[in-house]
């Protein structure tokens, strides 16, 4: 295979599968437009892997910067990190969500097309599941009603993709569904860097944690979970990461249109996290109950047995891990990039 085009390589997680992508020998070139992360993680990924990251500052939805890359770089595959995230904003401006994740995509795939290159690894989210018909969430839980904009253009662009797909087959389509990424990369060089308040959960500890914030406010204690807090599926970081190396595994076999969830199947409160997290760093954590959030969930945690039978991938890294390493990444770095 040629090159792996990695749009929005330069955030989280498409910094941290970039790390992973070229310690497994594959040749990388990342697209950004900076909108919502720092050059500086891709010369931390350089620092730790040795090697090089191409790096285009471009738009997805400037088709003639794509041409341009795609004309330039022989790109058998696209990792599709590219996004607008925040869940609140896209409430109050649906419209840019809808054209930055929407139009960028479809402009995305179509200059793919155009130059032949028809293998591509959307990331979803397990938000499409809405709340969800049944817990542990298999990839045959039906797609749910979603909240906000912000998820409502993952269902709509795994729809598409899956449309593409079925009208020419030579396309190869993989959904990735990832449940609630935390953590960090070891080194504690690279990390999540949110702007301003963050919106979840791990950052606002990790900035309670470090002083910059007082107390971490729990959204509700009164849902129907063992403690009365929301329980979700937290899954490192560097196993997302992995997940799409062997995601691509997959394209290479022809894999036409394939989704899975990427998680650890076990489900952790707001009050277990903040728990785990005071006895992995021995930090102290004050917190308040607040009322529920908007949009919120009681129980949200995946069986993710589908990507071990058929990816051969699952999660490595328990929750002590997930604590240990968003805090390294934090404490070394108390203003990020
Ligand atoms: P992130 O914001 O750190 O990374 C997204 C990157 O895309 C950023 O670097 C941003 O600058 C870039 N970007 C945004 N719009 C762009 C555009 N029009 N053109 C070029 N670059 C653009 O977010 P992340 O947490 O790394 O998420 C990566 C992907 O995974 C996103 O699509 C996100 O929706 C999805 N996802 C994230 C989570 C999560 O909780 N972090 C969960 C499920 C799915
Ligand atoms: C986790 C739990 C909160 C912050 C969101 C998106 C989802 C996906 C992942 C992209 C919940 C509680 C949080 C705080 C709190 N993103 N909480 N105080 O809501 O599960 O998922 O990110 O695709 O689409 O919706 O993640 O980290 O915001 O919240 O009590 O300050 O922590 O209520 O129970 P969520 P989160």
């Amino acid at each position: 295979m040629g090159k792996i085009l990695v749009t929005g390589g330069a955030g989280f997680i498409g910094s941290h599968t970039v790390v992973e992508l070229q310690n497994d020998g594959r040749e990388v070139v990342v697209l950004d437009n900076l909108s919502n992360s720092s050059e500086k993680s891709l010369e931390r990924v350089e620092a730790i892997t040795g090697k090089k990251v191409p790096f285009y500052k471009a738009d997805i939805l400037d088709r003639d910067a794509l041409e341009d890359i795609f004309s330039k770089e022989d790109i058998d595959a696209v990792i599709h990190f590219a996004g607008l995230k925040a869940v609140g904003e896209s409430v109050a401006k649906p419209w840019e969500y809808y054209e930055n994740n929407i139009a960028g995509t479809l402009t995305l795939v179509d200059v793919m097309r155009k130059h032949g290159c028809k293998n591509i690894i959307f990331s979803s989210s397990a938000t499409v599941y809405g709340n969800p018909a049944f817990i542990p969430i298999t990839e045959e839980c039906p797609k749910g009603v979603c909240t906000n904009p912000y998820g409502w253009t993952k269902s709509m662009l795994e729809q598409i993709l899956s449309d593409i797909q079925k009208a020419d087959n030579e396309w190869n389509v993989i959904l990735l569904r990832y449940f609630n990424p935390i953590g960090a990369h070891k080194s504690g060089t690279m990390g999540e860097n949110p702007n301003g308040i963050p919106n979840n959960l791990m950052p606002f500890i990790t900035q309670v944690a470090v002083g910059k914030r007082d107390h971490l406010n729990v959204f509700g204690n009164d849902y129907d979970t063992p403690d009365g807090t929301g329980v979700r599926d937290y899954i490192h970081v560097v196993d997302l990461a992995i997940g799409h190396v062997k995601a691509l595994n997959k394209i290479e076999e022809n894999a036409g249109l394939k989704i899975y969830n990427l998680g650890t199947g076990h489900g952790y409160s707001v009050l277990d996290i903040v728990k785990n997290f005071e006895e992995a760093t021995g930090v102290k954590v004050p917190y308040e109950i607040a009322p529920r959030r908007p949009g919120d969930i009681a129980t949200c945690y995946a069986d993710a047995s589908l990507a071990k039978k058929e990816l051969g991938w699952e999660a490595k890294y328990g929750i002590k891990e997930m604590c240990e390493d968003s805090w390294r990444w934090q404490k070394n770095n108390p203003n990020g990039y």
